[in-house]
């Protein structure tokens, strides 16, 4: 059975659907804790399901390193198999994904590398494009610059705005997620040679 660390920032809906998706018995992963960089309204999917949380809040540390140390010690408690930013709105630190590389992913609601960052649904609406996408990566050092390893396209609709793109790209992120994580616990994706592949 696959331990997975989430790691989020906000309302968890992705974390939510990979909860339900981890009640199936047959599904071959477990989230064994749930962590945010602030007291983010997603822990209360992890309380419904009885799921240990913790906390770093970012301000409190003096520089992103101390942040990552704390949260590092926070994630060797769990020592999970697989960590998922799902929705973290923190770039991790160099040390802290080279501690963990490559068992950390990332959804990203951009097909990348079009529109990495913080706004990937803004910057797709700002840019005119028609289709834009959802994307699930490997963590490196960059900024959603990892090995990619899945990834949908989903159309931009006259008159959408940031929130109704946000909300067609989500169930695909969520989908993509679901299955990313179940394929690497049977073993299906193998991540180091995702990694290795770049
Ligand atoms: C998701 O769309 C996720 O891809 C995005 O934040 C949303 C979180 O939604 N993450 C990023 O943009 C990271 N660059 P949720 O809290 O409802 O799961």
């Amino acid at each position: 059975m696959l331990t997975v660390a989430v790691l989020i920032s906000g309302g968890g809906s992705n974390l939510r659907a990979l909860l339900d998706a981890a009640a199936d018995p047959d599904f071959p992963a477990r989230v064994v804790v749930v962590g945010a960089d602030r007291e983010a309204d997603g822990f209360r999917h992890a309380e419904d399901y009885g799921i240990p949380t913790f906390m770093v809040p970012f301000e409190q540390f003096p520089s992103r390193e101390e942040w990552g140390e704390q949260l590092g010690e926070q994630l060797e408690v769990w020592n999970p198999d697989l960590i998922v930013l799902s929705g973290l709105m923190r770039l991790l630190p160099p040390s802290l994904v080279d501690a963990w590389s490559p068992r950390v992913i990332n959804t990203h609601p951009a097909y990348l590398p079009e529109f990495p960052g913080a706004h990937g649904v803004r910057d797709a609406l700002a840019a005119g494009v028609d289709q834009t996408g959802a994307s699930v990566i490997v963590v490196d050092r960059g900024v959603d610059t990892g090995p990619i390893l899945a990834q949908e396209r989903v159309p931009v609709l006259p008159g959408d705005d940031e929130h109704t793109l946000h909300e067609r790209i989500k169930p695909v992120e969520r989908r993509l997620l679901i299955d990313v994580v179940r394929r690497i616990a049977t073993g299906e994706l193998d991540l180091a040679a995702a990694a290795a592949a770049v």
